[in-house]
């Protein structure tokens, strides 16, 4: 397109970055063209290595099978403390923001050693052991910090459940991992308000049998429910705990997290990423997508219980000895200036968050960004979904004063990092593009027959070679890895995302080709809030399909047939709420319930959800063919009741 509006390199920036649009061009046919003697070099200067690798990359896409680095040896906690003490032991790890604004914490990096050392030895006075999975359930709190990279530590597999997750959603991941011991907060604060952790990890523990041990961490001190026997202080375990914990040597393909995901069909998926490969990637990613430079204090906003904050609050920043901010609640409490009264407070050089909260804070008004300073700014981020042109500009000129290349990266749970991003001193910009690949990656554009396109185009998403981030499996299900990521398209990777190439080889992501929504920049599946919609006695049927949402992104739409002799009411519309909000979450909770007399299906039976996705947006016009539908005349009918926010 010609309109679009293009930000050209500062030469400011370039001056001092890492790379400049020439040093990347040349790293980057490098990477291509040599790829073992690249990552060799890169995972040599990343990482410390107790033993070397013998084979830097060894893969077969159709079976699913990547490794990198085989042979070699090291340990995570290790790289992302141990080796900093000398250095920068002194030097602030963690700086904690409470959701109350009083509240905050600084961590250095010898402070956070000690507490992953006595951690780690708490979890082996358990009987925690190398490979074993342990369960996550925290809120935004340094404890996580702690907890996470003491798993590590041990060889111990983590499995972070987002605090925001039901019980029940809790209880589904404990026993798909087979997790015998559980993490929690006693309760957190969000906005003001208290969050029940306890509460929800006592319900989920009640029902898994296989979990033994309950640590609770002691965050508001709040009288809590105890199960004696079972549960176990934080506080007191670590009083009691030996203070030296060796780092355990691991292989480099050695499992390091699952982290849950909804794909387009079933339950969610456990993604498994493992030791060398995932750390170089993160470390690498962090440190030259925003131009990570010593003395900078980096923020990014994402929870802990998504990759995000695995990758880019933990592990990539700790691996670099970066400053990293964790913030404990929601940009808009006390009052929408929170996020810029934060980076005035800590002198916050590098931000990182979602669109979705971009929209809603210009939905607040530029008063509220006006009165701060935000001088400390030099690069700003954006991750979760595509950030459309309006937001993208806001964030640029009011938020970052016209100063601040924005770095829009596109990446999933399952790549590990970033995989299409600018570089702050490399890359020009364009609006609502996450412009050109990484280092290494190769993506693709293909049209439904799965034939390659060439030049500009728009098309199905894929990458033709692994990078080190990359997945490698689903927990106890690699035939759902391989069918979901490498069975349609062979020799490829698919993203599950349609993509455009402009005349000068920028992506434009287009969104999910899948039934995968993007609600407020968390993935959530169709199929996943139907089956919690059709457990309610009254309803036969539910299809659910997204919708543009001017601050989510995505809304959730939810077309309900209830069962015969069923009069649909706003009261069973909360039940309905309550039951998504117990099976999953309230982020899960439909935007607009219609109770729909029939659904749009084939004569086969199959429901076209490309009509209700016209329905829900709006766009009754390009219905396109209706004839192939067993009943055609459910589609007036969902056109005469559809319903606005
Ligand atoms: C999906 C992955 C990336 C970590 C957080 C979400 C969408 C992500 C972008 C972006 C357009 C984006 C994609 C992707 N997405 N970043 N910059 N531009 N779309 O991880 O929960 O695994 O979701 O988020 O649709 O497939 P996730």
């Amino acid at each position: 397109m010609s309109d679009e509006r293009i930000y050209p390199v500062k030469p400011e920036i370039a001056a001092s970055a890492h790379f400049n649009t020439e040093g990347y061009r040349q790293l980057y046919e490098q990477s291509i063209n040599e790829p073992e003697i690249f990552w060799a070099e890169q995972a040599g200067a990343f990482l410390d290595w107790q033993h070397p690798w013998q084979e830097v990359l060894s893969y077969d896409y159709p079976k699913g099978e990547i490794a990198w680095f085989k042979g070699g040896q090291l340990n995570v906690s290790a790289n992302c403390l141990d080796r900093h003490l000398s250095l920068r032991g002194d030097q602030i790890a963690i700086i904690w923001e409470g959701d109350d604004p009083d509240q905050q914490q600084q961590l250095t990096y010898r402070e956070l050693y000690h507490q992953v050392c006595k951690f780690a030895n708490v979890l082996k006075a358990q009987g925690v052991q190398k490979g074993d999975r342990v369960c996550i359930y925290l809120p935004m709190i340094t404890e996580a910090a702690v907890v996470i990279l003491a798993c590590a530590r041990i060889g111990a597999v983590h499995s972070i459940v987002f605090g925001g997750f039901s019980a029940d959603a809790l209880r589904d991941r404990i026993l798909d991992a087979d997790c015998r011991v559980l993490i929690c907060a006693d309760e957190s604060y969000r906005g003001g308000k208290i969050v029940h952790s306890k509460l929800n990890a006592d319900k989920a523990a009640a029902q898994c049998p296989n979990l033994q041990t309950l640590i609770v961490i002691e965050h508001t001190g709040h009288e809590i429910p105890w199960q004696a026997g079972r549960d176990i202080s934080y506080r007191q375990a670590m009083q009691a705990a030996a203070a030296e914990c060796p780092a355990e040597v691991m292989d480099a393909e050695d499992p390091l997290f699952i982290l849950y995901t909804s794909g387009s069909t079933g339950k969610p998926k456990g993604v498994l990423h493992t030791t060398g490969g995932y750390l170089l990637y993160a470390a690498m990613t962090h440190k030259y997508v925003f131009d990570y430079q010593e003395g900078d204090i980096y923020w990014c906003t994402a929870d802990i219980g998504w990759i995000t904050g695995h990758s880019y609050v933990l592990y990539g920043p700790l691996c670099n000895g970066a400053t990293s901010l964790m913030f404990e609640g929601v940009p808009t409490y006390p009052s929408p200036d929170r996020f810029w009264q934060v980076i005035d407070k800590h002198q916050v050089s590098i931000f990182y968050t979602a669109p979705t909260a971009i929209r809603a804070l210009m939905a607040h008004g530029e008063a509220h960004v006006g009165h701060t300073s935000r001088q400390s700014l030099r690069i700003l981020g954006s991750v979760g979904e595509p950030i459309n042109p309006e937001a993208w500009e806001w964030y640029y000129q009011v938020v970052g004063n016209s100063r601040c290349p924005i770095v829009d990266t596109w990446w999933q749970t399952e790549t590990g990092g970033i995989l299409i991003t600018p570089l702050p001193g490399a890359t020009d910009l364009k609006p609502g593009s996450a412009t050109l690949p990484f280092f290494g990656v190769q993506p693709a554009l293909l049209d439904h027959d799965g034939q390659i396109l060439e030049g500009p185009g728009e098309g199905i998403l894929v990458l033709s070679h692994p990078w080190p981030g990359q997945a490698r499996t689903i927990y106890g299900d690699h035939a759902r890895f391989v069918d979901t990521y490498f069975g349609k398209y062979p020799g490829y990777y698919l993203a599950g995302d349609g993509a455009r190439r402009d005349a000068d080889g920028y992506y434009w992501i287009t969104g999910r080709i899948d039934d995968v929504l993007n609600v407020s920049g968390h993935r959530l599946g169709t199929a996943e809030i139907e089956s919690a919609l059709v457990l309610h006695k009254d309803v036969a049927e539910a299809a659910v399909v997204g919708f543009p949402h001017p601050i989510k992104g995505q809304g959730i739409y939810a077309y309900v047939t209830l069962n015969v002799g069923v009069t649909g009411t706003d009261a069973l519309k909360k039940e309905l709420a309550v039951l998504v909000k117990e099976e999953i979450s309230a982020i899960a909770l439909p935007d607009i319930m219609q109770w729909a007399a029939g659904l749009p299906k084939t004569r086969s039976g199959k429901i076209m959800r490309r009509i209700l996705r016209k329905i829900a947006a709006n766009d009754f016009d390009n219905l396109g063919d209706i004839s192939t539908l067993a009943d055609p005349a459910v589609v007036e009918d969902l056109i005469a009741h559809r319903l606005h926010l």
